[in-house]
């Protein structure tokens, strides 16, 4: 079942670590945006998107959860 919910209206600059696991918040409910809190169970929403990235970067990650290109902001969040 699906309760999810936009997390924020604008992506969030983040500074992504190299080989590290990231959990994504997919379902909107995390007070951690745009990370998982774990949330997404208590609100019987989708699970987190587990990434990681090849080299250090900073990178805008998606709140309003619209983004075709997860966990990336793509500009969904304007439309
Ligand atoms: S709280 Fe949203 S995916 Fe875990």
């Amino acid at each position: 079942m699906e309760n999810n919910i936009r997390g924020g209206n604008a992506p969030i600059p983040c500074q992504l670590e190299a080989d590290k696991n990231y959990a994504w918040c997919t379902c909107g409910h995390s007070a951690d945006q745009p990370f998982c809190n774990g949330s997404h169970k208590k609100e019987e929403a989708t699970n987190p998107l587990i990434f990681s990235v090849d080299t250090a970067k900073e990178a805008y990650l998606c709140t309003c959860k619209e983004t075709k290109n997860p966990p990336y902001c793509d500009g969904s969040h304007k439309n």
